[in-house]
């Protein structure tokens, strides 16, 4: 059996066609949404992330503001620029690129974003909304890894859903999203012992740990969507995800392709939740 490939490229397009929609309709009635960028240093992967997110804006009609710093930026500086943020009328969403320069503590950062500008859904009130199943911003991978669930309708209620991944941009939030949808939910991490032991009993596997490979397709259940939010380089180079895609394919019912599957969701989701919270003003 072959795998059903999940195009991430096609459904982020049809999301951004709904957002370029709302965003028209916003800026005809004076309040245009707005969404500023913060990058601190020089991580060339973060650059790349940053600039397919101001393109994103100005392909969707999003007013966007790109702020660039040098990695010796302080943390007080960055503050200083959040607050003002936070106070202008003209800016809906705040994103500051993770990850920060190691003197930068990343955890004030986020806190210091306002809650309703936070399109990232970092926040720790954002963090606890969605846990108590009352999300104001869901986080933008885990949101549109749930889009993609949706746009194969698959039935998660009394799934066994099984998240590789715990961190908070992903696997956390996404652990909770699948939860609230009715999945039975497991959530390893890449120290999991015998991981192929909760894996092979997943109907819906979403790996993310930014390891290659750690999921081979002996560790997959035949029929499983097999969701990759992986994000890395072969020998060769060439961007890869975290599953052994050429023959996890062979035994998942659905699969998604990197590059050309999450990737392009989490920045949808982004131009999306930056819409939300310019229609809430
Ligand atoms: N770094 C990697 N992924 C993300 C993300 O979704 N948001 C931000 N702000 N930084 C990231």
């Amino acid at each position: 059996m072959t795998a059903q490939i999940i195009n991430g490229t096609e459904l982020a397009q049809q999301l951004l066609a709904d957002v370029a929609r709302r965003a028209a309709a916003l800026t005809a009635r004076g309040r245009q949404p707005g969404l500023a960028v913060i990058l601190v240093g020089e991580d060339p992967a973060s650059a790349v992330y940053v600039r397919n997110k101001i393109k994103a804006c100005e392909d969707s009609g999003i007013h966007s503001v790109l702020e660039r710093y040098a990695a010796d930026l302080s943390e007080a500086q960055l503050l200083e620029r959040i607050a003002a943020l936070n106070a202008d009328p003209k800016i809906h969403g705040i994103l500051v690129q993770l990850p920060l320069p190691k003197h930068i503590d990343a955890h004030k950062v986020i806190e210091a974003i306002a809650p309703e500008k936070d399109v990232d859904g970092f926040h720790i009130s954002n963090a606890g909304l969605l846990m108590t199943g009352q999300p104001l911003f869901r986080p933008c991978t885990p949101y549109g890894v749930m889009k993609m669930l949706e746009s194969i309708a698959y039935p998660i209620r009394g799934a066994h859903a099984v998240v590789v991944g715990a961190s908070n941009i992903v696997g956390k939030p996404q652990a909770m999203l699948l939860l609230q949808a009715g999945a039975t939910v497991t959530i390893c991490n890449s120290k999991t012992r015998d991981l192929g032991h909760h894996t092979r009993d997943a109907d819906i596997l979403v790996v993310a740990t930014g390891k290659r490979n750690i999921v081979t397709a002996d560790m997959i259940k035949p029929g499983a969507v097999v969701i990759d939010v992986g994000m890395n380089r072969d020998d060769a180079g060439k961007l890869c995800g975290d599953v052994d895609f050429a023959n996890a394919k062979e035994v998942a019912g659905w699969i998604t392709p990197v590059p050309g599957g999450v990737g392009r969701m989490t920045i949808a989701m982004l131009m999306t939740n930056t819409i939300e919270a310019a229609e809430r003003t």
